[in-house]
């Protein structure tokens, strides 16, 4: 089966072109990062129009890179949600578009399960059940993944999410959005455990994460001095990363041991982080557990998780119907 995957949940649009959920035929994002840097952040109604322009070319590329047109493909698949309503609304009604014109089903599929099940496009493939930590600039969620369709939410944010405290403190630095990839190369420089910020561990047992007390105790530190030296803002850098890392990590070993399960998979923007990879792994080597990871290129947003989450979705539950709507909140989130 050729699937066709467009996500355009946030600032990138992206499309890939698999054939079932082992070989990756192209892969396209046209990334709108330089463009929302200068605001500090994204602003969703300028996402919304890059998104307009960019869809028919990135698809067009997709295609072209993987020698196939739309007369070979059996599937499409698109992100449905959660994201920006406006940018969702763009690669779901093109892809509708798609579908009807040319007599392609489509499924509408969850940005969520697409990055969890992002780790099946690294040559180290997990085993179902599995432990999965999502981290993105909207979610930081513990989910026990069963099949490749059926997820339990095990924990999520209470506040901020992980890649948004990053986006957030980096801003209170002076560095530019997103957040993310600028901290974790200060921090390279930085001792991370120079400055002792909190970890919110919550109750005991939990899975949640809350991430704006971290972010308020760096701004309060911040504040409190003029220093701005490189040195300064290495240490700053490094010994927030590690207060995110420390709680994220950590939680995610505890709930492998509290599901019983033998497997624990890192995804999302924030797996993309080097520190989160190194002291993950060694965690979970420690306490005799295997980990899996999706290579960096698709620890953010791609057209590929699309594919696959489509793949496997449209495999159980059939494709999806011409009045599908897009939505902002996810349902898995929801479901605890
Ligand atoms: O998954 P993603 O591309 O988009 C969402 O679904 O939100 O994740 C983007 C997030 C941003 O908040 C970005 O700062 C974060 O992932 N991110 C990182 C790194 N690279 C991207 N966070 C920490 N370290 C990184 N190296
Ligand atoms: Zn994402």
């Amino acid at each position: 089966m050729i699937i066709l995957g467009i996500e355009s949940s946030c600032d990138e649009t992206a499309c890939a072109v698999m054939q079932d959920d082992t070989t990756l035929l192209s892969h396209v994002v046209d990334s709108q990062i330089t463009i929302h840097r200068q605001y500090g952040g994204v602003v969703p109604e300028i996402a919304s129009r890059r998104h307009i322009e960019s869809i028919y070319p990135v698809v067009d590329a997709a295609l072209k890179e993987s020698s196939l047109s739309l007369a070979d493909v059996d599937l499409l698949a698109v992100t449905a949600g959660p994201g920006l309503i406006g940018a969702l609304l763009i690669g779901l009604n093109f892809t509708k578009a798609i579908s009807l014109v040319k007599d392609i089903p489509f499924v509408g599929v969850d940005h969520m399960a697409g990055h969890l099940l992002s780790v099946f496009l690294g040559e180290n493939k997990p085993e179902f059940p599995f432990v999965a930590i999502v981290a993105s600039g909207g979610h930081s969620s513990l989910f026990y993944a069963k099949s490749y369709t059926e997820f339990e939410l095990l924990g999520r944010t209470r506040d901020d999410a992980a890649g948004e405290a990053f986006d957030k403190v980096a801003k209170i630095l002076g560095l530019p959005y997103p957040g993310g990839p600028e901290i974790s190369l200060q921090a390279q420089n930085g001792d991370r455990d120079k400055i002792k910020f909190p970890r919110s561990w919550l109750e005991k047992g939990s899975f949640d994460f809350s991430f704006s007390g971290l972010k308020t105790s760096v701004a309060n530190y911040v504040h409190k001095t003029e220093e701005r030296t490189p040195e300064f803002l290495a240490d700053v850098c490094a010994s927030f990363q590690e207060a995110v890392v420390d709680v994220l990590s950590a939680k995610a070993v505890q709930a492998a041991q509290f599901k019983k399960c033998q497997q624990v998979v890192l995804a999302g923007g924030v797996a993309a982080n080097p520190r989160l990879r190194d002291l993950l792994g060694k965690r979970c080597r420690s306490a005799g557990l295997n980990i899996a990871m999706p290579p960096l290129d698709y620890c953010t947003d791609n057209g590929a998780m699309i594919c696959i989450a489509g793949y496997h979705q449209y495999r159980q539950n059939g494709p999806s119907s011409l009045d599908l709507d897009v939505y902002s909140r996810s349902p898995l989130i929801m479901q605890g």
